[in-house]
């Protein structure tokens, strides 16, 4: 108890000078980092904007250590904000200095926070009201990201007005070496590759569906349920790693995985490239491809990958919008891609729209409460991976291209309609209720992301056209 008195007087003491301090400028400046001539006048400001009013939180080893930070509780306050800031948007001397380039993750992570209007965070503006950005200052950093978007490859083929956007268009072309993409097609479609015959990676990954199997989770060898909802594989080259909690660092470190899963093709490696070295086609094919090293589990999952990069779908609708046909789009999707922009592409950014990040299911509200069911590992996520408490319900932001095809949605495949998908979204990850117009808008958007394969709609994809 007797702690309690001088909690108060510093908590008291807190709060009083923080006013004060913003009145007469006690803060000072930040003089740490050396404000570097960009090429650009926008990025100067920027640059001066961010040291003024977000290094405090978002730059590790950069704090600015005003004297209050001294009192007990401030000090942990900052240090909590320091840590969860940073870990969120880590601003670097590098970046101030322009020897590093803001990320796409960065610009899409500070376009949403600008057009929200929540950073700097309002408690720490009813004590720093000097802090908050103004209009121009809002305007000054939109500007910018639109600079920065304009100079990255992924927007390349967008059209003028549209290069500042978070979404850029798929490529309509990708270079590979054709024959090892026909290679790994046909390995991709062998039902060799499983124990017993029965099963490839198609099973899960029907090109006709949308690159899922459409099921809540994947049924492997022998009938066996999967613990996890199966992801596409079209356009997974755009993904930072690979599965739900990217314990694969790519698609050839990922393609190994299911064939040797027990409950996946549920066979031994050894065995599926004796059976595969008995194939004269492929024997063939790998002398030729792969002279130094042969057929072997290193240069089929190579093979594989190099086919799963050409599993672009280019040509949605919203790409060709992104391309400058905008009279692809009606304004009901217009609308509902406003409405995602504001929401939702802090996370779901990029060419794939996700990808780029692991984030947290249910960053606002207890996703797995409202779920029916009890907790499985799956629904750990990163966890699994990092064993770091922090990562715990942490997934991989799934791609949203061709949603509308890859039902049932997220890592459990519990919800199948694309609106319930959507609502929760809203709820959970920002605590938001969407009403239905607004539901009906964003739902409308996501069906614009529907691509082309070998030329045709993936909506009206057959077997056909696949072989
Ligand atoms: C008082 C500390 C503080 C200041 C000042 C501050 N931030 Fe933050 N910021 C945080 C914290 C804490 C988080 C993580 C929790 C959250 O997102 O609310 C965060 C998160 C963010 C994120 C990540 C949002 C996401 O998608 O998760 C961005 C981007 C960001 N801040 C930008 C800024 C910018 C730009 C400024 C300056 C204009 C700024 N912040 C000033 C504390 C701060
Ligand atoms: C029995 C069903 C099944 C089979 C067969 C299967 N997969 Fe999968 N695949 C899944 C499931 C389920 C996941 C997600 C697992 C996880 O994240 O833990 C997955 C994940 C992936 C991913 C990661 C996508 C992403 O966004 O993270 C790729 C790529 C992939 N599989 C390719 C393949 C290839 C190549 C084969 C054949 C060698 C194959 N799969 C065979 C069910 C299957
Ligand atoms: C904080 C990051 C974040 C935000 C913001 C966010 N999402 Fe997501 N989204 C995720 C993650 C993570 C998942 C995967 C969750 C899981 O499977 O458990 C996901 C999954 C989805 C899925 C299902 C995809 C699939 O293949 O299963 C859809 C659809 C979706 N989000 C749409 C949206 C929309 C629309 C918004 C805006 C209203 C939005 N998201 C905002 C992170 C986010």
């Amino acid at each position: 108890m007797k702690r309690f008195p001088l909690v108060l007087l510093s908590l008291l003491a807190v709060i009083l000078f923080f006013p004060i301090s913003n009145l007469i400028g006690l803060q000072g400046k930040n003089e740490l980092i050396p404000v570097v001539l960009q090429s650009s006048e926008g990025y100067n400001k920027v640059s001066q904007i961010m040291q003024d009013k977000c290094v405090d939180c978002h730059a590790p080893g950069m704090l600015r250590k005003p004297f209050y930070s001294a009192f007990p509780i401030a000090k942990q306050l900052m240090e909590k904000d320091m840590e969860q800031g940073s870990a969120r948007l880590s601003l670097s001397i590098k970046l101030f200095s322009g020897e590093e380039a803001f990320t796409p993750l960065m610009l899409a992570r500070i376009e949403h926070v600008i057009r929200n209007d929540s950073m700097p965070p309002a408690q720490y503006l009813a004590m720093h009201w000097t802090d908050s950005l103004s209009a121009d200052e809002k305007q000054i950093i939109l500007a910018w990201i639109v600079e920065e978007r304009a100079k990255s490859l992924w927007s390349q083929d967008a059209a003028a007005e549209f290069k500042g956007e978070p979404i850029t268009p798929l490529p309509l072309k990708i270079e590979l070496d054709a024959d090892k993409v026909s290679l790994g097609d046909k390995l991709f479609h062998d039902r060799l590759l499983s124990g017993d015959n029965t099963l490839n990676c198609a099973s899960c990954h029907d090109l006709t569906r949308g690159g899922t199997d459409q099921s809540k989770v994947a049924t492997g060898i022998r009938g066996q349920q999967g613990p996890i909802n199966s992801p596409t594989v079209y356009n997974t080259m755009y993904n930072l790693a690979q599965f739900w909690d990217g314990r694969a660092k790519d698609l050839q470190e990922q393609a190994a995985g299911p064939v040797a899963n027990p409950v996946e093709m549920g066979a031994l490696w050894d065995e599926v490239v004796e059976k595969l070295k008995q194939v004269l086609e492929y024997q063939d094919a790998f002398a030729k491809l792969y002279p130094a090293q042969g057929l072997n589990k290193t240069t089929v999952t190579d093979a594989i990958a190099v086919f799963e990069q050409s599993l672009v779908t280019g040509n949605s609708r919203f790409d060709r919008y992104l391309r400058g046909n905008t009279a692809m789009l009606t304004s009901d999707e217009i609308q509902g891609y406003a409405l995602f922009k504001t929401n939702c592409t802090s996370c779901h950014a990029g060419p794939a729209l996700g990808g780029l990040s692991y984030e947290k299911m249910g960053v606002k509200r207890d996703y797995f409460k409202m779920r029916d069911g009890e907790l499985t590992e799956a629904d750990n996520g990163r966890f699994n991976v990092t064993k770091q408490e922090k990562d715990r319900h942490f997934f991989k932001v799934p791609v949203l291209r061709n949603i509308e095809l890859t039902y049932p949605y997220f890592h459990d495949g519990s919800v199948s309609s694309l609106k319930e998908a959507v609502r929760i979204m809203g709820e959970v990850q920002l605590n938001k209720a969407f009403n239905n117009d607004e539901i009906a808008k964003m739902e409308a958007f996501l069906r614009t992301l529907t691509g082309e394969y070998k030329g045709k709609s993936l909506a009206r994809l057959t077997v056909e056209d696949i072989q």
